[in-house]
């Protein structure tokens, strides 16, 4: 049996390219009035595991397929190496692509489908032979090549189905959110499986997803898509603690908002007058004293007490509120505070310790650099 060191020379080795993979440059696709993909320019460099993040019909899989050749672009090219390949087919891209529900054939064995994308390329059986050997040891599939894909679970089809996208030794290999269907433990882990396939082989993946928490565990770097545009592209802590709008705030997880007015700057800090209190936050870009601005901040970043604590809090906002529930959660939970304003806010902390009554007043609390702030 290969391990993963010879497989790794042999996807190297039936490749050559530069250490940008992929450019896209200026791709537009519309489909009538909608706009799918909007002015795209993105670089995937070697090895590198890039996530596609964005809601539904925000043009993830319109830009996948535009990279395999499924889809030809308005505007703008597509290269791949340093090959312009806009207008070639996909078999002539050297690009692998796994689909969201797998799209394995029914009437064909796991062997069959695996070697599927070998039918354009004319190659002997005894290189055919050694491939599928290469791909089945690598995703464990050994002994169920004769099986049916209704005869293999879930995960079995799944790894079928990457088997099949790296059989053709591709430059970069697309994912189309191929765990969705998936429940939950299984899909962790493949994550950490899929993850660690990808730094064996140092493939490149682009890998779509509309899941925030399986972007962040499994890629390198991330764009945030909405609207066919991207709303922010760069590593993954960056888009987790410095998100450049309110939608990726949104979308990563920034899920308390406030919306108030900026009052000044000082101190590198915002003063924001919100319901007659006042709170300390992060500067908003191009700050525009006197104008509406949000402030999102995550569930685990804010901190409850029991009120009144008489801590000394310099350096920290504080909201008195209402506990209002507690949603037990494993190692963490979530506590729902109502403010005095109505509005609720979410608290997720460890619940060790914290025997809060519901009704009880309640102090929420957290550091003033915290968050992000945005113009609204
Ligand atoms: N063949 C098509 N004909 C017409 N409109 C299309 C076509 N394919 C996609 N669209 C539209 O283009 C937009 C982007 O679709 P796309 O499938 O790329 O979204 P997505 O981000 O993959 O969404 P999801 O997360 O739901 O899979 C949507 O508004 C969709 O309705
Ligand atoms: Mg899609």
């Amino acid at each position: 049996m290969r391990n993963a060191g010879t497989c790794q020379q042999f996807v190297k080795a039936g490749t050559s390219v530069p250490d940008a993979v992929l450019k896209l440059q200026a791709i537009v696709k519309r489909f009538g009035t909608v706009t799918a993909v909007d002015r795209i320019d993105l670089t995937i460099e070697r090895g590198e595991f890039f996530a596609l993040l964005g809601p539904s019909g925000s043009g993830k899989t319109t830009m996948l397929r535009i990279i395999a050749g499924l889809e030809r672009p308005d505007e703008g090219g597509v290269f791949i190496g340093d090959r312009d390949v806009t207008a070639l087919p996909p078999y002539a891209r050297h690009v692998g692509m796994v689909f969201q529900n797998f799209l394995l054939f029914p009437h064909k064995t796991a062997a069959e489908n695996i070697v599927f994308p070998l039918r354009m390329q004319r190659l002997g059986r005894a290189e055919r032979d050694e491939r599928l050997a290469w791909a089945m040891s690598l995703m464990r599939l050994g002994g169920l090549e004769d099986r049916y894909p209704n005869e293999l679970s879930g995960g079995q089809q799944q790894r079928v189905a990457l088997a099949r996208g790296l059989i053709s030794r591709p430059a970069l290999l697309l994912l189309d959110e191929p765990l969705a269907n998936l429940d939950r433990e299984l899909r962790s882990e493949m994550e950490v499986e899929i993850r660690r396939y990808q730094k064996e082989l140092e493939l490149p993946f682009i890998y779509v997803t509309h899941n925030q928490e399986e972007a962040l565990t499994m890629s390198d770097r991330i764009a945030v898509m909405h609207n066919g545009a991207f709303e922010q592209i760069g590593a993954k802590t960056e888009i987790y603690t410095n998100p450049a709008t309110a939608f990726v705030a949104g979308f990563v997880g920034h899920s308390n908002r406030f919306e108030g007015k900026l009052v000044e700057i000082s101190g590198g800090l915002a003063r924001m007058a919100w319901q007659g209190d006042a709170m300390l936050v992060p500067v908003p870009r191009d700050p525009r004293p006197g104008g509406a601005i949000l402030f999102a901040i995550k569930f685990e970043d804010l901190e409850i007490a029991r009120a009144p604590d008489g801590v000394d809090r310099t350096g920290r906002n504080r909201l008195a509120g209402t506990l209002r529930d507690v949603i037990f959660k494993g190692q963490t939970a979530n506590y729902i505070v109502a403010l005095g304003d109505g509005s609720e806010i979410t608290i997720s902390s460890a619940p060790r310790g914290l025997d809060l009554r519901m009704s009880e007043p309640v102090i929420v609390h957290w550091p003033v650099a915290r968050g992000a702030t945005f113009h609204v």
